[in-house]
């Protein structure tokens, strides 16, 4: 056999067995449903999400943010991130964040990250003694998200991880959101409906040919400025060489017959 054709097959089939995780494939673009509290600005929220800054915030909300320093407490606002697998198994986000004194686990989680995450989460992933944080540590929050399931619906590639909150029904989402109180029980089909719980709420966009999000190298249902700033992953790219490197091979091959 050909070394060359030999190596290209080895490439070739570590990168598809090495998807070796229970996880579901993974996407570039998920959003977090982020009510924001009393006293907070959009320069603490975008730190707390680690955006580079608070003008992606504006990107993603522009029906309520008309600009960077204007933004009310109690309004719900969508957080851009990605939508990575966490300990081979579920999909979400790690953040990062710096333990100020006098953080609790219950403030982290349901004031800071207004429900996001829960004290059950921060326990999961973290070592800290909840009664004792350090602070100036660093804490793992993880985020929740969904990439869709293709077996429910191919118009939607992008989705809202979203608290319920104390009055919020299935009815008040379909309302608030114009997507279909069938559809979203279909995405959420084992969700205890009740506060402090997830729910994916199916945003606008189209759902992409993931061969397509490979090549382009990121996923253009958002704004270009936020989805430019994460370099293609690993497989992506490897794929895309691959699929360049194949072609080329044939293209070769012809001419020479
Ligand atoms: C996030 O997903 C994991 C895995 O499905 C689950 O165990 C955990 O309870 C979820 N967290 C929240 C806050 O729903
Ligand atoms: C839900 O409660 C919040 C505050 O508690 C209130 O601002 C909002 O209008 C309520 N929504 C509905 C649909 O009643
Ligand atoms: C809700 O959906 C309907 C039909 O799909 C559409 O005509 C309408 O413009 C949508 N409304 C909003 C607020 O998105
Ligand atoms: C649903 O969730 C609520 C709050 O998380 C909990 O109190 C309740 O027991 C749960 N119900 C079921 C049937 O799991």
């Amino acid at each position: 056999m050909n070394p060359r054709f030999g190596f290209l097959l080895l490439v070739l089939s570590s990168v598809l067995l090495g998807a070796d995780s229970r996880c579901p494939p993974t996407c570039d673009l998920a959003l977090g449903s982020y009510f924001v509290p009393q006293g907070s600005d959009l320069t603490r929220i975008s730190n707390l999400f680690r955006l580079p800054s608070p003008d992606i915030i504006v990107s993603y909300n522009r029906d309520k943010v008309p600009n960077r320093d204007t933004v009310l407490a109690g309004d719900r606002i969508n957080i851009p991130f990605s939508c990575d697998c966490i300990s081979d198994t579920f999909l979400g986000h790690t953040f990062q964040y710096t333990i100020n004194n006098q953080d609790t686990y219950d403030r982290i989680a349901n004031t800071f990250y207004s429900g996001l995450t829960t004290v059950e989460m921060l326990q999961r992933f973290n070592t800290f003694d909840p009664l004792n944080l350090t602070p100036g540590s660093s804490l793992n929050v993880v985020v929740n998200c969904s990439c869709g399931n293709p077996d429910v619906s191919k118009t939607y590639g992008l989705f809202v991880t979203y608290p319920i909150r104390s009055n919020d029904s299935w009815e008040s989402l379909q309302r608030d959101t114009n997507v279909s109180s069938d559809l979203l029980r279909q995405y959420n089909p084992d969700v205890n409906f009740s506060e402090g719980n997830l729910i994916f709420i199916p945003g606008r966009g189209e759902f992409l040919p993931l061969v397509m999000r490979f090549l382009l190298g990121f996923d253009p249902i958002g704004p270009r400025s936020f989805a430019m700033l994460k370099p293609c992953s690993v497989r992506p790219c490897l794929i895309t060489c691959v699929t360049v490197f194949f072609c080329l091979q044939i293209k070769v091959a012809t001419i020479h017959l």
